[in-house]
């Protein structure tokens, strides 16, 4: 795990177009993640902005659904972030590779997030999972956000 961080990091130092971010138990394999144009966790969250989320891997598994879920640690329990769709197919019927998708496929996944204005100003720890049809992780990528 530690060694898959620092490798995160020098490869964020390369290349600007990811975030490096803490493997939760992801299923698929080639991860990458990548939120609004942050390279260096803790990514800053402005209120009234939002923020393209990009979630890529090759998924392990056959799947009919993909389930976003998006908490954030906040006094000691994961809060679902507020006014999100959970069909996380809806990201992906405009793509070249729609639900259901098939063990292998390359997806390509990106959610445009909206950070309300009324949302408390916060630095806390954001896990974006995606989760396929058997309730498997197919991704799962935690980062320390501000939000301010
Ligand atoms: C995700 O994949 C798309 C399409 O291949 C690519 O343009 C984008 O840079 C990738 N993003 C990350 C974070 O790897
Ligand atoms: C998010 O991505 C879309 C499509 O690539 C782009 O048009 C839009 O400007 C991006 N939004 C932000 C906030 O970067
Ligand atoms: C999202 O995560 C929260 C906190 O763990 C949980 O209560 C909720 O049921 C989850 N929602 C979905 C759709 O998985």
């Amino acid at each position: 795990m530690k060694l898959l961080l620092v490798f995160g990091f020098f490869w964020a130092a390369y290349s600007v177009l990811a975030t490096p971010f803490q493997d939760c138990g992801s299923l698929a394999s080639k991860t990458s993640f990548l939120v609004g144009k942050c390279p260096t966790p803790p990514c800053i969250l402005l209120k009234g902005q939002s923020y393209n989320v990009t979630m890529n891997f090759t998924s392990s598994v056959d799947t009919k659904t993909l389930t976003i879920n998006v908490t954030a640690h906040v006094a000691g329990s994961d809060v679902p972030w507020p006014g999100l769709d959970h069909d996380g197919c809806k990201e992906l019927a405009a793509t070249s590779h729609p639900c259901p998708i098939s063990a292998g496929t390359d997806v390509n996944w990106m959610l445009t997030a909206n950070v309300s204005p009324i949302y408390p100003s916060i630095s806390t720890t954001v896990t974006f999972k995606l989760t396929d049809d058997s309730g498997g992780s197919q991704m799962c990528a935690r980062i320390p956000v501000i939000v301010h």
